[in-house]
């Protein structure tokens, strides 16, 4: 299996010519990973099938599973799909960042069907990272790109971890240091009718509901791992380690993940302290690079602080949900889920 993905894989830092690399890269259907300011994405031509079913292999994703297509600008992603008066609102306040927004696609649009699992909308972002905004400008085609991990891990926030999950997959990483935001982009369907929430993540529901002034639907956890969001499994985020959520203590062979110290005294085998002082959003930036270093010291489980569900902590508690999640038995080794 592996013999027929073999490339050779560089991590280089982002550079102006490292980036003219990756395009060139991309544009003949390679595969390269970049920083964004959510989570390191793998990206890949989403006009091209064949760069998109490249994508699938490398991360072991099963097809069903549609991609985020990555824009310069708002202009760009608006040509692409029909965004209706909540989606141009939300476009205008939060483009460029870290939210998603999912459309019925337009008849003229370039992204190819496997990029969108055959759906007949699309899910669209227009990155502010300096490094992914320069690396599509010069491309000049959108860029398909889940997170840069082995489906079923847990998303990289860093080159390296890039480099532990897909190592002789891809062939380039431009390596831009550690994400500002660490959770992934906020998933919003508008599709006529009230905003839904499909999936929480870096902007908070409260800012993107103070901008249409109105309250977003939330999909229930089960719906939402329907057919409208397919990427929402309910275990996705999976650490080798067991996951236990809201510990108040912490046994024998379990590794700490702290918040606000609240299991600093417990005398944890590992520990790791994803915000000292309470603050959910330097919590979120620790989220995944606090997970992998845990589960890197051969713990059985993982216990876990509780953590509040306001801002970014409900964006923080949906990934651990999944973390903690039973797993079917091949997720383990990292072949079923996103
Ligand atoms: O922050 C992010 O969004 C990162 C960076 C790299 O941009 N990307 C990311 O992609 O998290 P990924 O593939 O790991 O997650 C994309 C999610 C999946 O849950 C997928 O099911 C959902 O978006 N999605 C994509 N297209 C969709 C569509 N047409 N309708 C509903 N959900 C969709
Ligand atoms: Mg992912």
């Amino acid at each position: 299996m592996s013999a027929s993905f073999y490339r050779q894989t560089r991590l280089v830092p982002a550079t102006a010519e490292a980036i003219a690399e990756a395009a060139k890269i991309l544009r003949a259907g390679g595969l390269v990973a970049m920083p964004t300011e959510t989570v390191y994405g793998l990206a890949g031509l989403a006009t091209s099938d064949t760069a998109v079913a490249a994508i699938y292999a490398a991360k072991g994703r099963p097809a069903f599973n549609p991609l985020i297509a990555h824009f310069a600008d708002s202009a760009s992603a608006a040509g692409e799909a029909m965004l209706d008066s909540r989606a141009l609102r939300l476009a205008a306040a939060f483009w460029p960042g870290p939210l998603t927004l999912v459309a019925p696609v337009a008849a003229a649009g370039r992204v190819g069907l496997l990029a969108r699992s055959g759906l007949d909308t699309l899910a669209l972002r227009v990155p502010a990272h300096p490094v992914a905004q320069a690396l599509i400008q010069a491309v000049g085609a959108p860029l398909a790109a889940p997170s840069a991990n082995r489906s079923g891990r847990v998303s990289p926030t860093r080159a390296e971890h890039v480099a532990e999950d897909l190592d002789g997959r891809i062939d380039l990483i431009l390596d831009a240091g550690p994400c500002n935001y660490g959770v992934e982009s906020t998933i919003v369907a508008c599709l006529g009718g009230p905003a839904r929430l499909l999936r929480p993540g870096a902007i908070a529901v409260e800012d993107l509901e103070k901008t249409l002034g109105e309250r977003l639907d939330r999909a229930a956890p089960e719906a939402a791992a329907g057919p409208i969001a397919p990427g929402a499994l309910a275990s996705h985020y999976a650490p080798r380690a067991g996951v236990r959520l809201d510990a108040q203590d912490v046994g024998a062979a379990e590794a700490a993940l702290d918040f606000a110290g609240q299991l600093r005294s417990c005398g944890a085998v590992s520990y790791f302290e994803l915000s000292p002082g309470g603050d959910l959003a330097e919590a979120a930036a620790n989220l995944f690079a606090g997970l992998r270093r845990l589960d890197s010291q051969s713990v059985r489980a993982i216990a876990v602080a509780p953590i509040p569900d306001r801002g970014l902590g409900a964006a923080i508690n949906d990934r651990l949900r999944r973390a903690a999640a039973p797993r079917p038995d091949d997720t383990l080794s990292g072949t079923l889920y996103a």
